[in-house]
């Protein structure tokens, strides 16, 4: 199986455990990148069957769209039944890293809106340790040498992320090398340097359920 038929296969599942929750009036959360793509086109034949969707992205927006499913802002949605999305990296706790596709700031509050957040992923995103994915972190551009400098001396090393700005206008530095036996702490730490806008680790709300597709089949992290 490719990983493109994983990552079909991860959200098929996903499809199969939401549906069935959305209501008529149901608004349902949608992430970034191409696990997520894979469930929004799935999605688009039952569109009929929820109301709306909140995207995590200008891109996942404009590919809901383009389904015809109506788009919300997330400050118009009284709330969020369930929010779906990929990662770079799951551990077995399903903390996360992501960000791979820049839209972390987006994705954690999104996921932070939802009733409930499910992560689909291929098996080879699992890891028994977060922190070989290099963590993302959202910087005001302004900001950049005074987060880079604060991100070396907590050990990791920051890389500008080439040509790329965020749907919120700021930039990207890609953290290498951080030691994460406690992610729930260094996620703490790098939100409290000043400037930085949001980071890419999922600790300190973790996913609430994480579909894993692989050779052998699909399973579940609860
Ligand atoms: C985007 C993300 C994605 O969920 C993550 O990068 C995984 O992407 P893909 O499904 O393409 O492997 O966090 O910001």
């Amino acid at each position: 199986m490719s990983s493109d038929d994983l990552k079909r296969t991860a959200a098929k599942a996903a499809l199969e455990e939401v549906l069935p929750k959305l209501g008529r009036d149901g608004i349902i959360g949608i992430g970034t990148g191409s696990t997520a793509n894979c469930f929004i086109d799935l999605l688009a034949e039952h569109r009929g069957v929820f109301d709306a969707a909140v995207a995590s992205s200008d891109a996942s927006a404009a590919r809901l769209r383009q389904h015809g499913i109506a788009v919300i802002d997330l400050n118009a949605a009284a709330s969020i039944a369930v929010y779906i999305d990929g990662a770079d990296e799951v551990d077995p706790q399903r903390r996360l890293i992501k960000g791979g596709g820049g839209a972390l700031t987006r994705e954690k509050i999104c996921a932070a809106s939802a009733d409930e957040f499910i992560c689909i992923v291929d098996h080879t995103k699992v890891v028994d340790v977060l922190g070989t994915f290099a963590v993302p972190v959202e910087v005001i551009p302004m900001a950049r040498g005074l987060v880079g400098r604060a991100i070396v001396a907590a050990g990791g090393t920051p890389v500008l992320r080439e040509d790329f700005v965020t749907d919120n206008g700021n930039l990207i530095l890609d953290v290498y090398g951080l030691k994460l036996t406690d992610p729930a702490r260094m996620e703490t730490d790098l939100n409290n340097v000043v400037g930085t806008v949001c980071n890419g680790i999922f600790a300190a709300q973790a996913a609430d359920r994480v579909i894993v597709a692989g050779p052998e089949g699909t399973r579940w992290l609860t």
